[in-house]
């Protein structure tokens, strides 16, 4: 099964790799020692392993038809039916270039029906314009759902009656083995925020999964700057970090005893160590409104992230949660406001509808994640209700949906 394509090094440039990949021309980073005419892996822009010609060939000879066979069925479903609407001058300032303002940010979120799909459409097209059919699809382990914190929202506090794991190094490494035989390029590390990984545990961990030609992503929580300088140097390079409101006063009552301006202070401090960051927010926690929305949009396009991550909250106990369309309303509209984003799929957003991912694709979204914990402990990791997955069917699903779309899943949109 393959979840990246080889590309082709054609020239170096210091620390820059060109690829080219069936005609497409990439750069990457790479601390590798690659040279012109090696075949590598890339992920979110680094050179994350070398791979031998002979492997190479075997698996592009796999990608050669597939990848143009994806590319016309994306090319004909990422096609705009004009559409006479109030979004067509959104749409106008947007191809000139023009900013938005906070008036036209909430007539895109608040499309309904017809505007809605046009809307979804239309960030479709401009996912299909400026990043291609690639779709990232990351792997996560979770690897303990211990959590010094109480943030309210979250299935996994401290003061939650669940049942505790913490996997064992070993555990770990050997999820990590499984998910990169089965294809996975990039892993997320993730689990509460659980003192008892130290900075020691975690770089030797760390060291491990880098070294299986894979990109470590860490989803950690709150740790010291020193830490995760350590953790960069043994080879973790992205960080995924949520600020999950930019409402002061609700961060405050969501978080106790934190301070929203610290948790963006480290969302910064981590991209000057290098890291790439992925944040976001959470959608719909109470007492927002669609003006604070906004603002989490807007945030999160200030801090400049490599991946906007964001997505529903669950309601621990009601059923009564956010609606499919503003979701999806949402992933359009960052689409529009920041073209060449990566934009996630959250597995929140499968849970509000089955369609969730399919439909998340398709309103601008290029970027997947799939469980790939084993299973008595993925069960256990249930930051809210209906998170589990069978790994197994799951990644059957995804390639079946992502072929389906003419998505590639590859990093070739970076
Ligand atoms: N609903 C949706 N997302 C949640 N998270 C935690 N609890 C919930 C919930 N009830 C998200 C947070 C965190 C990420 C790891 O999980 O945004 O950053």
């Amino acid at each position: 099964m393959c979840y990246a394509i080889p590309g082709k090094v054609v020239e170096i440039r210091s620390h820059k790799a060109i690829l080219d990949y069936f005609g497409e021309r990439k750069t990457v980073f790479t601390d590798h020692n690659v040279k012109k005419g090696n075949y590598v892996y890339a992920q979110g822009g680094i050179v994350v392993n070398k791979i031998s010609k002979k492997e190479a060939d075997s698996i592009l000879c796999f990608w050669k038809r597939k990848f143009f066979e994806l590319k016309k069925r994306d090319e004909i479903l990422g096609k705009v039916k004009k559409r006479n609407s109030k979004l067509n001058k959104i749409f106008l300032k947007v191809k000139q270039k023009k900013s938005l303002v906070k008036k036209e940010i909430k007539t895109l979120l608040n499309a309904k029906k017809d505007d809605a799909v046009f809307l979804h459409s239309y960030a479709n097209f401009l996912r299909k314009k400026n990043l291609k059919n690639s779709c990232c699809v990351h792997g996560i382990i979770e690897f303990s759902n211990y959590c010094r914190m109480n943030c309210f929202y979250c299935g996994i506090k401290n003061s939650a009656k669940i049942k505790r794991y913490r996997m064992s190094e070993q555990e770990i490494i050997s999820a990590a083995e499984n998910a990169v035989k089965l294809g996975f390029k990039a892993l997320v590390l993730q689990s509460g925020e659980d003192l008892f990984y130290t900075k020691k545990m975690l770089s030797r961990i760390i060291k491990k999964i880098k070294n299986m030609g894979v990109l470590v992503c860490l989803s950690i929580g709150e740790r010291d700057f020193d830490t995760y300088k350590t953790l960069y140097k043994k080879g973790a390079k992205a960080v995924l970090l949520r600020f999950e409101t930019s409402n002061k006063k609700i961060y405050e009552k969501m978080k106790p005893k934190k301070k929203l301006k610290d948790r963006i202070s480290l969302i910064k401090k981590l991209q000057s160590i290098g890291y790439l960051v992925s944040t976001g927010f959470l959608i719909g926690l109470p007492k927002e409104n669609i003006n604070d929305l906004i603002d989490n949009i807007l945030l999160t396009k200030k801090l400049k992230p490599d991946m906007y991550s964001f997505g529903p909250f669950i309601r621990p106990k009601s059923k009564q949660n956010i609606e499919l369309n503003l979701l999806l309303n949402t992933i359009s509209t960052v689409r529009i406001i920041d073209k060449k984003s990566k934009i996630l799929v959250t597995t929140a957003l499968e849970t509000i509808s089955s369609k969730g991912k399919k439909l998340g694709l398709l309103a601008g979204a290029n970027s997947l994640m799939i469980d790939v914990t084993p299973k008595k402990y993925a069960k256990l990791y249930r930051l809210y209700k209906g998170k589990f997955k069978e790994m197994k069917e799951e990644i059957k699903n995804t390639l079946f949906l992502l072929y389906s779309l003419g998505r590639a899943p590859t990093d070739l949109g970076l």
